[in-house]
């Protein structure tokens, strides 16, 4: 089947039409004409991915990434950045408009690296070999490198294959003092631990939740602030990206006194926030971030916060207008609807919303929208050469 790709949709693949079909193309860019290999056909649209390119997009280049057409850990690897990041802001535009939300967003801040930036990548292994699984599949697309991650990420992958696992998970994570931590999930014997350790830096092995060698933890630097962060807890991934929110959560909290920062994680946004006139409270539903961030707070002399755990939708009636910001950084399933109705009935004054996922993110404004003005949305490229952006949302209410 011969399909013109016609734009983007919001996964960032190639959507095309064909006899009254929606046809969405995987790797495939507008302007392309491919012929496709269907990979799912349901009865108004069909998902593919591209068999023979017939004629080239203006905006096709070659990747960079031998592994870009088999493996579903990037999407744009096969144009320039800028297309990827008109592509960003084009999408949230177009989901804040079908939703009626009045707002046009038009800056994205870039990664001050577009590639090699993650500090933590987790990888499959299958019958011996390490990798990624296809995308939409289980089939492992066997790699021994990959652009997106930090270079001593990329070192050590290489190695892996020496501690003798034969299935199983494997998590790396890097600080900045290229550190490694190390969380296996697998049922086979490890071998050569000492031998990896020669090679690199380890700071811990965790072994199904077991720690057999060094700690449970790094410790990254974000600008001058220092974070625990334990294996289970959650860290952004883009360490430079981290640094651009602290500035935007500083300056958008300035004029605040008490911050309440739902889904705090290790503590990174309300502990930037905080300048010790100010009382900030984190609630994160993982212990070991909670017991990070109360850590993170004296590492950073940061006298006025304090975490609990607890699930956001559990603690309603501590979310009062007692607090005149309210820090929102959900995971990808966006914000329980129960807390955004009782933000809402206290008329607490702003919100700082940040999302890693544009389509929770506008289904949670539009609930807001009638009660809050959106003050200022810009994206940053956190995810850089993926489909993914984080967005950061100032809304005051009206
Ligand atoms: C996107 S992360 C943000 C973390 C932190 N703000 C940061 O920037 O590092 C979302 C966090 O929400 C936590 N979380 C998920 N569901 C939750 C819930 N129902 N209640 C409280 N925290 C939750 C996750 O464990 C994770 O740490």
């Amino acid at each position: 089947m011969e399909i013109e790709i016609e734009k983007f949709d919001n996964l960032g693949r190639g959507l095309g039409h064909k006899n009254n079909k929606v046809i969405f193309v995987e790797k495939a860019l507008p302007g392309d004409i491919v012929e496709i290999d269907i990979i799912k056909e349901k009865k108004d649209y069909i998902e593919g991915k591209i068999k023979k390119l017939i004629t080239s997009s203006k905006i096709r280049k070659e990747p960079i990434c031998p592994y870009f057409f088999q493996c579903g850990g990037c999407t744009f690897l096969n144009t320039s950045l800028s297309e990827s990041l008109d592509y960003k802001i084009r999408n949230i535009n177009e989901l804040l408009q079908k939703e009626g939300i009045n707002y046009e967003v038009s800056q994205i801040i870039k990664s001050k690296k577009p590639l090699n930036y993650r500090n933590k990548i987790t990888l499959k292994i299958v019958n011996k070999k390490i990798g990624y699984f296809a995308s939409d599949s289980h089939d492992l697309v066997e790699i021994d490198y990959c652009y997106l991650c930090h270079e001593t990420i990329n070192d050590i992958i290489k190695d892996i294959p020496f501690l003798g696992i034969k299935n199983g998970l494997i998590t790396i994570r890097v600080n900045y003092k290229d550190e490694i931590l190390l969380h296996i999930e697998s049922k086979d014997k490890l071998n050569n631990i000492d031998k990896l350790n020669e090679l690199y830096k380890i700071a811990g092995i965790i072994y199904n939740d077991e720690v057999i060698f060094g700690s449970p933890f790094l410790i990254d630097k974000i600008g001058d602030y220092l974070f625990k962060i334990s294996y289970d807890a959650f860290f952004q991934v883009n360490p430079f990206i981290c640094e651009e929110i602290g500035n935007y959560i500083k300056e958008y909290t300035k004029n605040s006194h008490k911050i309440m920062d739902l889904y705090a994680g290790v503590g990174m946004l309300g502990i930037m926030a905080s300048n010790n006139l100010k009382e900030v409270v984190g609630i994160e539903i993982v212990e070991n971030a909670v017991k990070d961030a109360l850590i993170n707070k004296n590492f950073n002399h940061v006298e006025n916060a304090k975490f609990f755990v607890a699930d956001t939708k559990n603690i309603l009636d501590k979310i009062t207008n007692n607090y005149d910001t309210i820090i929102l950084d959900p995971p990808r399933s966006g914000v329980n609807k129960a807390v955004i109705d009782k933000i809402k009935k206290e008329k607490i004054k702003n919100i700082i919303y940040i999302s890693c996922h544009p389509q929770t993110l506008v289904r949670d404004l539009k609930l807001l929208y009638e009660q809050y003005e959106i003050n200022n949305m810009l994206l940053f490229d956190m995810f850089a050469q993926t489909s993914h952006v984080e967005s950061f949302c100032v809304l005051n209410l009206r």
